[in-house]
C-alpha cells in the first residue's frame, strides 16, 4: 500500500521533470535542428507533423533526428535531469520515509515490552517449573503471603495485577488506557494481554525454577489458554475470605494505596467478578485435586504459618527441598 503510494509519487514526479525537462530543451533543440531559419511556411514541428515532414525535403531534414518527436539532445537532457531529480529529491526522501519507518518499529518493540522472540519462547523450558497459582478475592492476603513464601522458599513472585498496572503506567504502551478501564470496572483485561506479561516475566528469570502467579487466572478462559501456551500449574493455594472482611480490608486499604479500584463501586463490581467468573476457577482446579484452602482469618502470622505448613507438604510430595535454591521477586504486595 505505502509503496504503491510511493510509486504513483515518484511517478508523478518523473512526469513533471520530463514536462519540465522538455520545456527546457525545446528551445535548444529548435536552435539546433534549425541552424538555418525555418522556412515560414515550413509547419511547427509536433507530433502529428513529424511523420509527414520526415521524408520532406531539405529544408526540414533535420527533422528525421527526431525520435518521437523528439531530439535525442531533449531525450538525453531530460534522462540527465531525472536521473538527477531522483538523486536529489527522490531518494534522499524514500531514505527519509524508511528512517521514520525503522523509528516507528523501534517505538512498537518498546510497547510490547520485554519481547521474546517466537523461538526464544519456544525454547524455554516452561514445563520443568514449578508453578503454583494464588487466588482468593480481592484482599484476601494472596500478596502479603506471597511475598512471604519468596523469602522462604525461593519462589519468584509475579501477581498478574501488579503486572497489568505497570503495563498500564508505561507511557508507550498501546494497552494502557485499555487496562486502565478494566481494572477500573473490575472486569478481566483479555487474556492474552495478561498472558503475555506473564510469560514474558517468567523469562525474565531463566535461573528460577519456582513460580508464584498471584491474582491468576481469573476466568476458566485465562486458565485454559496458560495451560496450553505456557504449562500447568502444579498447585493452587486458595485464600478463602468471608466478603464482608474483604470489604472492610479495601476500604481501609483505599484510604492509602491510591489505587483506582479501591472504591465502593469497583469493590462491588470486582466482587462481582470474582463470583461469576474467578470462582469457578477454584472449583475447577478443587476438581482436579490441586487446590490448599487456607482461611484468611485470624492474625497474618497464623495465616502464614498454615501456608507455609502446606508449602512444606506440598514440596516433599514432588520430591523437592523445600529449601529455596533462588530468590526474587517481581511483584509487590497487594
Ligand atoms: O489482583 P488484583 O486485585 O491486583 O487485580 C486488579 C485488577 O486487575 C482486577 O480487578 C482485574 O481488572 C485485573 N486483572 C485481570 N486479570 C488478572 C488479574 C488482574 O484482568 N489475572
Ligand atoms: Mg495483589
Amino acid at each position: 500500500m505505502l509503496a504503491s503510494f510511493r510509486n504513483t509519487k515518484v511517478m508523478l514526479r518523473s512526469a513533471q521533470q520530463v514536462r519540465a525537462a522538455t520545456a527546457l530543451t525545446k528551445p535548444i533543440l529548435a536552435s539546433r535542428l534549425y541552424s538555418s531559419p525555418a522556412p515560414q511556411s515550413s509547419p511547427k514541428p509536433n507530433q502529428f507533423t513529424m511523420g509527414q515532414s520526415s521524408g520532406g525535403g531539405k529544408k526540414g531534414g533535420g527533422r528525421s533526428n527526431l525520435i518521437f518527436g523528439f531530439h535525442p539532445f531533449a531525450i538525453f537532457a531530460s534522462l540527465t535531469l531525472l536521473g538527477s531529480g531522483y538523486l536529489m529529491i527522490v531518494k534522499p526522501f524514500l531514505q527519509w520515509t524508511d528512517k521514520q519507518k525503522e523509528e516507528r518499529d523501534d517505538k512498537k518493540a518498546e510497547v510490547e515490552g520485554a519481547s521474546y522472540t517466537a523461538e526464544q519462547i519456544a525454547a524455554f523450558p516452561f514445563d520443568k517449573k514449578t508453578v503454583v497459582f494464588v487466588l482468593g478475592g480481592p484482599g484476601s492476603g494472596k500478596g502479603t503471603n506471597s511475598a512471604r513464601l519468596v523469602s522462604d522458599f525461593g519462589f519468584v513472585h509475579l501477581s498478574a495485577g501488579d503486572l497489568l498496572r505497570e503495563e498500564q503506567k508505561r507511557p508507550v504502551s498501546q494497552y494502557g488506557e485499555l487496562i486502565a478501564h478494566y481494572i477500573r470496572e473490575g472486569l478481566i483485561v483479555p487474556h492474552e494481554i495478561t498472558i503475555g506479561l506473564l510469560r514474558n516475566a517468567m523469562m525474565d528469570h531463566p535461573e528460577s525454577d519456582r513460580f508464584l502467579i498471584d491474582g491468576f487466572p481469573r476466568n476458566l478462559v485465562q486458565a485454559k489458554a496458560f495451560e496450553d501456551t505456557v504449562c500447568k500449574a502444579k498447585k493452587v493455594l486458595y485464600f478463602e475470605c468471608p466478603e464482608s472482611i474483604l470489604l472492610e480490608r479495601l476500604l481501609d486499604r483505599g484510604k492509602t494505596s491510591g489505587r483506582s479500584d479501591d472504591n465502593i463501586e469497583s469493590i462491588k463490581k470486582r466482587f462481582r467478578t470474582y463470583v461469576n467468573d474467578s470462582k469457578p476457577v477454584i472449583d475447577a482446579f478443587a476438581e482436579q485435586g490441586k487446590v490448599i484452602t487456607i482461611s484468611c482469618q485470624g492474625t497474618m502470622d497464623a495465616v502464614y504459618k498454615n501456608t507455609e505448613e502446606h508449602m512444606n507438604k506440598f514440596f516433599k510430595e514432588i520430591g523437592q527441598e523445600p529449601t529455596p535454591s533462588a530468590s526474587a521477586s517481581a511483584g509487590k504486595k497487594d
